[in-house]
């Protein structure tokens, strides 16, 4: 297949009996990489995605060392053609059990009063949005078709209520929270869970960029405990920390006014 990419250095085992087949992108992130490695046990096959070549081949080298079988990509994600080539014939070997869309980006404006520059918004419109929708749309009939899946879509605590440091992050989290919501109900008779997750601060090079306050700051390797578990368990959201999520949420719920003037308030206003 033309379009498909994987990387040299995939591994070369064969696929085993009863093996779980779990997909993650942005594995060469904080987040992801703690995941796969949380998910890294012999009886499941990594299927792990990111452009940083020398990361993903050090990932790749932790997870095998666990006793994973993984196979490596760097494919486009936002290549519409490659991106499905990909996922097809991922799925024509093995559809995966579990789909973890994490790669993402962030941006914000460079000034006071300023907007986002177009090009990075839309980059990050594209991966934080339209990639994880577009990799839902090539895996869920495969999914509903075998009857079992799990798609897990990562949205942020600034999903709830858009952010003046970073408008258009939100608006992506804020969409991603909403569709995989709308479709966790249209699934679910298909035995295809959906679980949205909305974390706090998690150190990792995307959350030092970001400017404003950064309460209750978890490592990457706890916001992965949690966030196993929570796909484990097939829940609808999985958010944390809790008292950060508890705050941002009365953002979402309180008059809009108010939700504005705490918002400034609390350090994320320009
Ligand atoms: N950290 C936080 O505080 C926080 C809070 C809420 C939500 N999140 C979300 O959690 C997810 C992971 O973030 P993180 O904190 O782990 O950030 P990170 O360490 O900066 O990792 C970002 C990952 O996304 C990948 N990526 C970015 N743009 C991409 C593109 N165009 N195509 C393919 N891959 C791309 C990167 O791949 P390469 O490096 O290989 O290019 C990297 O693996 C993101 O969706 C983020 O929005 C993070």
């Amino acid at each position: 297949m033309n379009d498909v990419r994987l990387n040299p250095q995939a591994s070369t085992s064969t696929a085993r009996g009863h093996e779980r087949c779990v997909l993650i992108t942005g594995a060469t992130g904080a987040i992801g990489g703690a995941l796969a490695k949380r998910y890294a046990t012999p009886d499941t096959h990594l299927v792990l995605h990111g452009r940083n070549v020398e990361a993903l081949e050090s990932i790749t080298n932790a997870c095998q060392a666990q006793g994973a079988r993984v196979t490596p990509s760097s494919v486009d994600l936002t290549d519409d053609s490659a991106l499905g080539a990909w996922l097809d014939e991922l799925c024509a070997n093995r559809v995966p059990d579990v789909m973890i869309a994490c790669a993402g980006k962030n941006t914000h404006p460079q000034g006071p009063g300023e907007l986002e520059a177009w090009p990075e918004l839309q980059a990050l419109l594209d991966i934080n949005l339209t990639t994880p929708i577009r990799m839902t749309q090539h895996l869920a009939p495969a999914m509903k078709a075998r009857g079992k899946g799990q798609l897990v879509l990562i949205s942020s605590l600034a999903g709830w209520h858009g952010l003046p440091t970073t408008p258009g992050y939100s608006a992506s989290k804020a969409g991603i929270k909403a569709y995989g919501e709308g479709l966790r109900g249209l699934l679910a008779p298909y035995n295809v869970g959906v679980t949205v997750v909305m974390p706090g601060y998690v150190s990792s090079p995307m959350c030092d960029a970001m400017p404003g306050p950064k309460p209750f700051e978890w490592p990457p390797e706890r916001a992965a405990r949690v966030i196993q578990r929570g796909i484990d368990a097939n829940r609808a959201r999985i958010s944390f920390p809790f008292p950060l999520n508890f705050g941002t949420w009365w953002l979402a719920v309180l008059p809009a006014g108010i939700s504005q003037w705490l918002v400034k308030r609390l350090g994320f206003g320009q």
